[in-house]
């Protein structure tokens, strides 16, 4: 934390250069290659860092994942979360030292390969930097940090080390997303020309989150790592200072495909939102959220709604990028999604032959001898997408995290990529607070 004086000093170019590098590949994770520790083969050895609702889903997707030998897991809920994950793991055959404290852990721990970090938002830059710093290249959950400083400080210190920091915007791995980006759009160029993109998450009401009373963390724990009640502890998202509410938590992955597929950061950004129905004093982050933003891209404007709802689950999360050749709705919710065709584009025949579209269904339309109205005879059909997402949503992210440690594969979502969502979504925030129109300065997406 103290050494953003020194962070300072780094210029940017060379802050280009290692952002280049991590795009291109190849240099940043050919050196990671050279300094992993574990020579001879391509076993990895990975500590834990948080394993709460988080860190559980990723253990339980990495011990699907060959090649990883688990070294240590550390976690401040020692009587609930540390000992689940240990048992879970020497279950498995794992030999796994178990610590409180994040820094006992890097004083004993001499040859982890990569850290899986998935403790609160505000924990995020602290630990990835001290695990930087250790030498250890580190997979972050998302939101990066919980503030812009925060972020910066973690961007540095990748640069500085030079070890690897993926971000956990799993979307980014995922195949789906990768084949809608890389082949619908920009090969096949199916949307045309992109206008309008509209995004949500919708969740149904939900109670606070609870504990198991007797395993209930002691008060000294919990004030010493900056919790000021159990039950802050267990629903830290919704505390400003500690989470960024729905719109970071839940928006940032969405946002961050609006960014990635239209290529570019927004220009603007005006929100709506407030503590509209959960009790303020529990839920001092926003409850309801809807954001406009505008893109200057090279399709032209684009304008772009999102919203997260935490009231009503209707719909549930999906984006919907809209051009006037044609649609793409997807959602990490491997069930849903679909292309749709302007009855004026030129056919897509083409692209179904070539593998790109599953054929749409034929809809067997009764004739009822009702005279349809216009807009539904002009209803296109949906083409699903050929390719599927057959395993869990994190394995993807976390192989291509262990596959860049070991050089053969490139960072799917690096520290630039990380950065310039958290200064997106962080934002959002602040209009809701400030209730007028932002303007996002090109520069503060930089370092
Ligand atoms: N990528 C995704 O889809 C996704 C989904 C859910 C959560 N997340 C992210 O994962 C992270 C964890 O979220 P969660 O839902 O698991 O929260 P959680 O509260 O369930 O788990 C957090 C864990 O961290 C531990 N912890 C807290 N402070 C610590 C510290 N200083 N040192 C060590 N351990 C500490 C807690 O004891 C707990 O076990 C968050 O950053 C969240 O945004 C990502």
């Amino acid at each position: 934390m103290n050494d953003q004086k020194k962070d300072s000093a780094i210029p940017r170019r060379q802050f280009i250069k290692y952002s280049a590098a991590t795009g291109a590949g190849l240099i940043l994770s050919s050196q990671a290659l050279a300094q992993t520790k574990s020579t001879n083969s391509d076993d990895l050895n990975i500590a834990l860092l948080g394993v709460g609702a988080e860190g559980q889903v990723l253990l339980n997707d990495m011990l699907k994942i060959p090649g990883i030998r688990f070294r240590a897991v550390c976690d401040i809920w020692k009587k609930w979360n540390l000992r689940r994950a240990s048992r879970l793991l020497k279950k498995y055959g794992h030999d796994v030292n178990s610590y409180i404290d994040y820094r006992d852990m890097l004083a004993h721990e001499k040859d982890l390969d990569g850290i899986i970090i998935a403790t609160p938002d505000f924990w995020h830059s602290e630990h990835t930097i001290a695990c930087l710093e250790a030498g250890i290249n580190v997979y972050c959950e998302k939101e990066m940090s919980n503030t812009i400083e925060g972020a910066k400080r973690m961007v540095r210190a990748a640069v500085r080390t030079g070890k690897l920091l993926q971000i956990g915007h799993q979307r980014r791995s995922n195949p789906r997303y990768r084949f809608s980006y890389n082949k619908l759009i920009k090969e096949a160029d199916l949307l045309g020309r992109i206008t309008t993109t509209n995004g949500q998450w919708n969740r149904a009401v939900q109670p606070d989150l609870g504990w198991p009373k007797k395993y209930a963390v002691e008060p000294s724990v919990l004030s010493k790592y900056g919790f000021k009640s159990m039950h802050q502890f267990r629903n830290w998202r919704w505390y400003k200072g500690l989470g960024g509410g729905p719109i970071v938590d839940l928006g940032s992955h969405q946002i961050d495909i609006y960014n990635w597929f239209l290529e570019t950061n927004p220009k603007t950004v005006m929100a709506s939102g407030g503590t509209d129905y959960y009790p303020p004093k529990t839920h001092q982050w926003y409850d309801t959220v809807m954001v406009l933003f505008e893109y200057d891209t090279k399709y032209g404007k684009v304008r772009a709604y999102y919203q997260t709802l935490t009231t009503n689950s209707n719909e549930g999360y999906f984006e919907t990028f809209m051009g006037d050749q044609g649609t793409l709705n997807i959602s990490e919710s491997a069930s849903r999604g679909g292309v749709y065709r302007e009855p004026s584009a030129p056919s897509w025949d083409k692209w179904v032959d070539m593998g790109y579209l599953l054929a749409p269904k034929e809809e067997k339309k009764e004739d009822t001898g009702v005279i349809l109205d216009v807009r539904e005879t002009l209803a296109p059909p949906a083409h699903e997408l050929p390719v599927k997402m057959n395993v869990p949503y994190h394995l993807p992210h976390l192989e291509n995290f262990f596959n860049a440690i070991r050089g053969k594969e490139k960072l799917n979502c690096p520290y630039n990529i990380g950065y310039e969502t958290a200064v997106t979504v962080l934002k959002v925030n602040e209009a809701v607070e400030k209730g007028t129109r932002l303007n996002y300065r090109p520069d503060e997406f930089e370092i």
